[in-house]
């Protein structure tokens, strides 16, 4: 989703602000641009499609500063060299760059061009120019937040005053933005990875504040206009955890970090406390007393966040014997939904950006429910808005289709669901059988990674069907929608994921030997019942891959290829099972030339809804 970088200091702004956008890229987008001041007068470069084509229409000395930048995701206006950002006002002596959606700028456009102003693009955040242009006599600080008072919707955005090059302003609404404080310079932007290059300390822009950026000074203002005073964070990630090194796909190397970002988020063992066969999460804000009195739990998320949240709310109800039930978090923000005393509510979301998620938890919030977020992003709107949490610590991902973060999440709630299940169900025997297993997963996926060349003759086998299914049951459904999104995402494969047993009630309607189906079977309380699917599928001539922990006969049988996972407890099986199926995604994409990182149409972090 569209992301933006403004820079004001010493330097050339122009090959700080194309590192930054190269280092966006990864949030998805379909166009980009640069704005820079020289010698008083506003230059804007601009170009639909990747970043490279717009380093192609640079001049090869291209200087100025300060500087903003944008990659563009379309919602109002056609993909087009005009409507990529930065937008300038009609007298030029504004420019913007903006994430979000202007929700009443039709009105606003209407009575602008009434006054005789005309517009270039279709854009709704071309209106944000040409208002604050509209309202700049000679103070830029008051002519950005008389525009604002006038905009409804969301914002992050970055203005630039052609006849002012000391200052940046930037604004929030909805729209992440954090700036970036280094010797003599100053760097804004949606995403710390944009950044990381050049300092590592920063701080957050709240919704509805507004600051004030200079080379060596900022000033972060309320709608009060009351000075807000910001402390300064640390960015623990380091520059190379954003960069592929050897992989061709971050993608890849993203699945193949998972022995050591699992590892993380259990701690690497200072989470865990096997002398008691428990777990012990710093940041809850929850009281021992306040886990008896929790009746029921409800987690929700989107995309692969759900999916986490699913096989969360399963190990909950399971160990912890809680009512249960994840939702997607669009969904749950406009139901009229039940909030009461005891209910606890689990946001998950890697960005902690996502603007359903968000939404939905601040919806949670306003009715009196407690949320704890379940996030990757330190720092992130979900992080600090939640009334607690626990961070996954899975480092930077940057291909869209997310992998390590979900084995991260699942992670989370097994210590959640153990350490609440101790409380309540589980005896400390089973406590620390769960406990010891984690400790091994790490282990067994590497052992799966180092079989990939296996996964990848079975995506080349596979790679011509137009249409799979995914089916699993229990615990392993989650899976096998995972799995089928993964595959959809990045190869654009039609696949479904089902649960095994729902399939005679309609999708074996789908099932010929053209469409592959693609079984998560595990030994534990549905095993025979999944095998007895399999056999339905079969007797319909339908091809069956399986993902297994029990190579028996009859599984071999049933199946035209299976790949078999380490032993593992049920209930931590998706850690491995997930595991081939990200890796068939991965293959098959790359066999069909996809772009695996960066797949058509999809963004990281949705910050619309
Ligand atoms: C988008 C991404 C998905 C991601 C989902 C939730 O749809 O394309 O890969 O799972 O958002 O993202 P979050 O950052 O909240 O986990």
């Amino acid at each position: 989703m569209c992301g933006i970088i403004g820079y004001i200091g010493n330097r050339n702004a122009a090959p700080i602000l194309l590192e930054g956008l190269k280092r966006l890229e990864y949030r998805g987008y379909d166009s980009s641009g640069i704005g820079l001041i020289k010698r008083k007068r506003l230059a804007v470069y601009k170009k639909e499609g990747k970043i490279a084509a717009l380093e192609r229409t640079l001049p090869k000395d291209i200087s100025g500063k300060p500087g903003i930048a944008h990659t563009r995701w379309a919602t109002h206006g056609q993909v087009n060299d005009i409507n990529a950002h930065p937008h300038a006002s009609f007298d030029n002596r504004v420019a913007v760059v903006h994430n979000g959606i202007i929700d009443n700028y039709a009105p606003i456009k209407h009575k602008l061009k009434q006054d005789g102003i005309s517009f270039r693009s279709e854009t709704d955040s071309e209106v944000i120019a040409n208002l604050i242009a509209r309202h700049y006599q000679d103070d830029p600080e008051v002519a950005v937040q008389n525009a604002l008072r006038q905009l409804e919707g969301t914002y992050g955005l970055i203005v630039l005053f052609t006849d002012n090059p000391d200052l940046l302003i930037g604004a929030r609404n909805g729209s992440p933005l954090i700036v970036g404080v280094g010797e003599k310079e100053m760097l804004l932007a949606s995403d710390v990875s944009a950044m990381l290059a050049h300092t590592k300390q920063v701080f957050y822009i709240e919704d509805r504040e507004t600051v004030v950026l200079q080379k060596d000074s900022y000033k972060t203002v309320n709608t009060e206009n009351s000075v807000v005073d910001k402390t300064i964070e640390k960015i623990e990630w380091e520059l190379d955890e954003i960069e592929k090194g050897d992989y061709h796909h971050f993608m890849l190397k993203e699945i193949c970090e998972q022995p050591e970002t699992i590892q993380r988020a259990y701690g690497g063992g200072g989470r865990l406390l096997p002398d008691f066969g428990t777990s012990k999460l710093g940041g809850l804000n929850l009281g021992k007393q306040d886990f008896f009195e929790i009746d029921s739990v409800i987690t929700m998320g989107m995309g692969t966040a759900y999916y986490a949240a699913m096989i969360g709310s399963y190990l909950l109800e399971h160990m912890a014997r809680l009512p249960c039930k994840a939702e997607r978090a669009s969904e749950l923000r406009y139901r009229n939904a039940i909030v009461k005393k005891n209910m606890l509510f689990f946001a998950v979301s890697q960005s902690g950006e996502t603007l359903d998620t968000l939404s939905a938890m601040r919806e949670i919030q306003h009715r009196g429910g407690r949320v704890l977020g379940i996030c990757n992003v330190v720092g992130s709107t979900i992080a600090r808005e939640s009334d607690g949490g626990v961070y996954i610590h899975a480092g930077p991902e940057i291909a869209v289709a997310s992998t390590k973060a979900f084995t991260s999440q699942v992670t989370v709630f097994l210590l959640l669901a153990i350490m609440i299940g101790r409380m309540r169900d589980i005896p400390a025997s089973l406590g620390k059988r769960y406990i010891n297993e984690l400790t091994t997963i790490p282990g067994k996926i590497a052992f799966i990674l180092e079989r990939k060349a296996e996964i990848e003759q079975l995506a080349e086998k596979y790679s011509k069907a137009r249409s799979f299914l995914f089916l699993g049951r229990g615990v392993s459904y989650p899976v096998a929608m995972e799995g089928a999104l993964k595959l959809k995402e990045v190869s654009y494969i039609h696949a479904e994921g089902f649960s095994a047993g729902d399939i005679k009630h309609g999708p074996i309607a789908l099932v010929n030997e053209e469409t592959p189906s693609l079984f998560i079977a595990v030994e534990g309380e549905t095993f025979d019942k999944t095998l007895g699917n399999m056999e339905e599928i079969k007797a319909r001539n339908g091809r069956i891959i399986t993902i297994t922990n029990s190579d028996n006969e009859r599984i071999r049988e049933l199946s035209d290829d299976i790949f078999v996972v380490p032993e593992t407890n049920e209930l931590l099986s998706p850690l491995l099972t997930v595991v081939p199926l990200q890796l068939f995604a991965y293959f098959i994409a790359s066999i069909l030339g996809k772009d695996v990182d960066q797949p058509r149409n999809l963004a990281k972090t949705v910050t619309v809804e």
